[in-house]
């Protein structure tokens, strides 16, 4: 436990952000760079990203996007998700997994989580299938791994593809092999509070070649091949459009980012287990909450540190919790509120209250800490001691 210190009375505590990127001089070089080359746009850093994520995960092919929900709904195309089909995956999620089923006017079939994992149900996933399912999309919330056999041998039996929602999760591993090498498809964020940042971006993984090509094919406007060259000197001005694309390609300026991430991402994966190993044990003697469960035999990728508050030991809720904390001067999240009870699924896919209990219910009481490399263990500690005064506070 804490060795507390000597209260100091302050007007406005220093703010510890719920969450900071770390870039730096690697990142600046490598825009500037982007910058003089003339590659604004879609360029060679692009193809090195791309070349070196896909050995990262182990995967044949990595095509990059300009952000995770592009990746998801290129993802529902290319494996012919269509009007009328139904995709099945969990309502504990961003709003990102269920617009991309929309876009394509398939309906998310939602399927309830475990709620020590907060990752999909396998067994709701067998129940939630029909005829109708065209793709199963599991989340690796917080970083950690779906339990994939299950839901693979599903997918298997029923011949669907399986598009992993793999946003939090570059550098997870299940039973040995990396996320981005296990399924169908695999869909990374690059988003600015992801473990890999570009800003925004993204990345597609598969090892199936002629669906690579055919993804990115579609991330440019679904031009014939190479149409990103056609203003280098051996490129060509001629296309053609082969098939109704999008405009969701990567651009040099956003891939230098990456790639002077990618330097450090071991470092910095590192750093976030140590942290959050460090919450382990910090609050290792506290009963007001659920801490972070690890599955053995996975690797979690801890892009976030999900606390879930014990409400037969608290007399406060989450919502409170929070501002509190924020009087403090530390800044959390919630992840997620359920989507199925925003308003748009309610009016237009007609869902309730009640309808995915152990989502609703754990995400009424789940609470995201400040987790990032540069997290220093000192205001770590701010985090920790602060939390522990407030459950004294407010024990029942
Ligand atoms: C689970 C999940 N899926 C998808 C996304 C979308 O990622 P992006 O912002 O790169 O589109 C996010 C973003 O936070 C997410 O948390």
């Amino acid at each position: 436990m804490l060795r507390p210190r000597p209260s100091r009375r302050r007007s406005s505590p220093r703010w510890i952000p719920y969450y900071r990127p770390q870039t730096g001089r690697d990142e600046i070089r490598q825009v500037a760079d982007s910058i003089r080359s003339g590659w604004l746009t879609t360029g060679p850093k692009v193809g090195r990203l791309e070349e070196r994520i896909g050995r990262l995960v182990g995967a044949r092919h990595a095509v990059a996007v300009n952000s995770c929900t592009a990746a998801l709904h290129m993802a529902l195309t290319a494996c012919g998700v269509g009007r009328g089909d139904e995709v099945v995956t969990s309502p504990y999620t961003f709003a990102a997994t269920g617009e991309s089923i929309l876009y394509q006017g398939a309906r998310p079939v939602f399927a309830d989580i475990v709620p020590e994992t907060l990752n999909i149900d396998p067994v709701a996933v067998a129940r939630a299938v029909t005829r109708r399912t065209r793709a199963i999309v599991p989340i690796h919330i917080a970083g950690l791994p779906c339990d994939m056999e299950p839901i693979l041998s599903i997918a298997r039996r029923r011949g669907i593809p399986v598009i992993d929602d793999a946003a939090h999760a570059l550098g997870a591993r299940f039973r040995g092999r990396a996320i981005g090498q296990i399924s169908d498809v695999t869909c990374f964020s690059f988003y600015a509070t992801k473990n890999l940042t570009t800003g925004e971006g993204g990345m597609l993984t598969t090892a199936d070649t002629r669906l690579a090509e055919r993804l990115r094919r579609l991330s440019l406007h679904g031009l014939s091949h190479d149409a990103w060259k056609r203003y280098a000197r051996g490129g060509t001005w001629r296309y053609d459009v082969v098939e109704l694309g999008f405009k969701y390609n990567m651009t040099d300026v956003a891939a230098g980012i990456g790639l002077a991430q990618l330097d450090r991402f071991p470092v910095m994966q590192r750093q976030r287990r140590r942290l959050a190993r460090r919450y382990g044990t910090l609050l290792e003697g506290c009963d007001a909450f659920d801490r972070p469960h690890e599955v053995p035999g996975t690797t979690h990728a801890w892009h976030l540190y999900i606390l879930r508050l014990r409400p037969r030991v608290l007399r406060i809720g989450r919502d409170a919790l929070i501002e509190h904390l924020r009087a403090r001067g530390i800044g959390t999240s919630v992840h997620f509120l359920p989507l199925h009870l925003h308003s748009f699924y309610r009016k237009t896919l007609g869902f309730r209250k009640g309808d995915f209990p152990r989502t609703e219910r754990e995400s009424e009481r789940a609470l995201s800490l400040p987790l990032y490399p540069g997290l220093s263990t000192r205001d770590q500690d701010r985090v920790v001691e602060a939390l522990l005064d407030l459950v004294r506070r407010y024990r029942r």
